[in-house]
């Protein structure tokens, strides 16, 4: 089965054509990143518009690298929430009209869902029937969550975040620290030369019985709102010293520290009181170097096999769609007119 999906739930618009399960044919990401960069974060209304000029543009390519005709499709899957309304709303418009008009099937995912698959698109990954149940973390701009997958659509949320998102923190601290947005990156790449002992930042701990968890047991959630305010007390108190690289240095890496610290102690406690065969990592923030290292060593004590999504499939894009699709981990949309968007990121699994 030949699937095209697409993916426009925030600042990128995606097309990717995959044959399943996981066979990759063609992987198509335009990002908006300089169009939202000078506002400091996505715009709303600008990432609608973009991915109404870059959609067509995509989806050829994803097409032509594939090699394939619009009627090799068998097909077609989006991502219908959570993200931006407007944006989410141009993929599901393109996807229902390409269904309709191909007289094939339209799958509707979750993209969370597509962060939490995205680990099994290494080439090196077993299938995951041979995994469940497993442990997920999910570590992106807009969402910090873990989840135990108990099987293809079966998902049971262990954690949440009760404020920021892990990525947000990313990129707020490098806004103070004057690395531009989106600075995980940057972050990432200045740590490896700095003290991540220099300064102790808060980990955001949840209180137990915090109405902001609901039933979620709260040592699986997370909280970054206080070490990215932890972090500009610090710099009004310390201000940098402009070319002081070490003083920087040891700022980002204690920072990231304190956000890698946070989101491992959670999968720590998953681990120790989760059925879990495997660990599996997705969403932007996995790409960070740190969070690579200590979770590697946490499985490795634990002897649980860890999938870290491949660099590639890291980021926003549509592949990871069409891989939840071809896994038989998402619904066939009976009335393809009908289907509508979810941007809610309450409605998780
Ligand atoms: O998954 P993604 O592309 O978008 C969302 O679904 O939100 O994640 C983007 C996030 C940004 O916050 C970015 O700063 C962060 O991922 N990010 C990183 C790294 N690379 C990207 N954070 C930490 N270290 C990195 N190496
Ligand atoms: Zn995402």
């Amino acid at each position: 089965m030949r699937i095209l999906a697409i993916e426009t739930s925030c600042d990128e618009t995606a097309a990717s054509v995959l044959d399943a399960p996981l066979q990759v044919c063609s992987h198509v990401v335009s990002s908006q990143i300089d169009a939202h960069g000078p506002f400091g974060g996505v715009v709303p209304e600008l990432a609608c518009r973009e991915h109404v000029k870059a959609l067509p543009l995509v989806l050829d390519q994803a097409l032509v690298e594939s090699g394939d005709g619009w009627s090799a499709l068998d097909a077609i899957a989006v991502t219908y929430g959570p993200g931006l309304a407007g944006a989410l709303l141009t993929g599901v418009a393109a996807a229902q009209g390409l269904s309709a008009r191909l007289g094939v099937p339209l799958f509707a995912v979750n993209h969370l869902h597509g962060h939490v698959f995205s680990a099994f698109l290494d080439s090196a990954a077993p299938s995951p029937g041979s995994l469940y149940p497993f442990l997920s973390l999910v570590v992106s701009g807009g969402h910090t969550c873990l989840v135990q997958v108990k099987g293809p659509g079966m998902y049971q949320l262990l954690g949440t975040t009760v404020d920021d998102a892990a990525g947000e923190a990313f990129d707020k601290g490098a806004t103070l620290m004057g690395l531009g947005y989106p600075g995980g990156h940057r972050i990432d790449d200045l740590a490896r030369e700095g003290d991540k002992q220099a300064i102790r930042f808060p980990r955001g701990v949840v209180k137990a019985g915090s109405r902001l968890t609901g039933v979620l047991d709260a040592r699986c959630c997370f909280s970054f709102s206080g070490v990215k305010t932890a972090l500009r007390y610090y710099l009004a108190e310390h201000p940098l010293a402009a070319g002081d690289t070490t003083r920087l240095a040891a700022i980002a890496a204690s920072y990231q520290e304190a956000i890698v610290d946070a989101l491992v102690k959670r999968v720590t406690y998953a681990l120790d009181t989760t059925e879990a065969k495997a660990l599996t990592v997705g969403g932007g923030v996995s790409m960070n170097g740190r969070l690579r290292t200590v979770l590697q060593a946490l499985c490795a004590k634990r002897k649980v096999p860890l999938l870290l999504t491949p660099h590639m499939y890291c980021g926003d894009n549509a592949t990871m769609i069409a891989a939840v699709a071809g896994l038989g981990a998402a619904c066939v949309v009976s009335d393809v007119a009908k289907l509508d968007v979810d941007p809610s990121p309450e409605v998780l699994f």
